[in-house]
């Protein structure tokens, strides 16, 4: 965990988050690919990025990028089938995975329909370990994260034990807010990654970002606040998430 200090760009409004959010896919990919064949993009559930899929699958973004060396993984997933309405992969795959050409062996996702949301967690985690061919952290090149106004990320929920995590890279905790299992990576390989980027918009995030963004240390009540990657991090928000700030740093 690195106490680099975060980036923040402020943005008037969805759109220009999402262009904005979409600018640093494209950067990084662009540089990445430059030296490498391939890179890992993990994705974000939840109803934030989707506009931001929406616009990587659509001009310019979609010729500009090369998608056949793009590697799509999911930060996390709800223990239903791909195609269910919860399913983060299907919000993934109407809004952007159909737009553009992917290979399919490129489309990591975590098995959500299976029975034991356990063996879904073990599974993923074998993928990933094949992916990079390493029993070290795996570090992702890019991770798109969203923050619940309890500054939940991914499926780590204040008070999870899935926040002590340090050995496994995937788990499925039970999450009594939401009165079922998750499947999501954990705090060790979050924090691996080169570059974590935060999507957050909406007024009802503003003062769990105002808390992550001005603690001192990490803290189990605002589990966004524990992803400290030892690369980039930044957070992309819109004006109604950064209106608890004091410098609302505009972009
Ligand atoms: C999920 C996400 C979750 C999401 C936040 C914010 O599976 O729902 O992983 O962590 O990012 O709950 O969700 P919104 O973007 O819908 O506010």
């Amino acid at each position: 965990m690195s106490d680099r200090k975060p980036v923040l760009r402020v943005f008037p409004n969805r759109e220009a988050l999402a262009r904005g959010a979409a600018d640093k896919i494209r950067e990084r990919a662009t540089l990445k690919l430059e030296t490498a064949d391939r890179f890992s993009l993990v994705l974000a559930g939840g109803s934030t990025p989707t506009r931001l899929y929406d616009v990587l699958g659509d001009t310019p973004y979609r010729a500009q990028i090369d998608w056949t060396r793009i590697h799509f993984f999911w930060g996390d997933e709800r223990p239903v089938p791909p195609d269910h309405a919860d399913s983060n992969y299907r919000i993934a795959r109407e809004t952007l995975l159909s737009k553009v050409t992917v290979p399919e062996g490129n489309v990591h996702r975590i098995r959500g329909e299976l029975e034991d949301p356990q063996d879904a967690a073990s599974r993923y985690e074998m993928e990933i370990r094949h992916y990079f061919q390493t029993e070290q952290l795996p570090g992702f090149d890019l991770v798109i994260l969203g923050m619940g106004s309890d500054g939940h990320t991914a499926s780590l929920f204040p008070g999870s034990d899935a926040l002590q995590e340090r050995q496994r890279w995937v788990v499925a905790p039970w999450v009594e807010k939401q009165r079922s299992h998750r499947i999501t990576l954990t705090c060790p390989v979050f924090n691996q990654a080169a570059c974590i980027m935060f999507l957050v918009q909406g007024t009802e995030k503003a003062v769990a970002l105002r808390e992550v963004l001005t603690a001192e240390g990490p803290s189990p009540y605002y589990p966004a606040g524990l992803i400290r990657p030892e690369g980039e991090l930044v957070w992309y928000v819109d004006r109604d998430a950064a209106s608890a700030l004091e410098d609302r740093a505009g972009t």
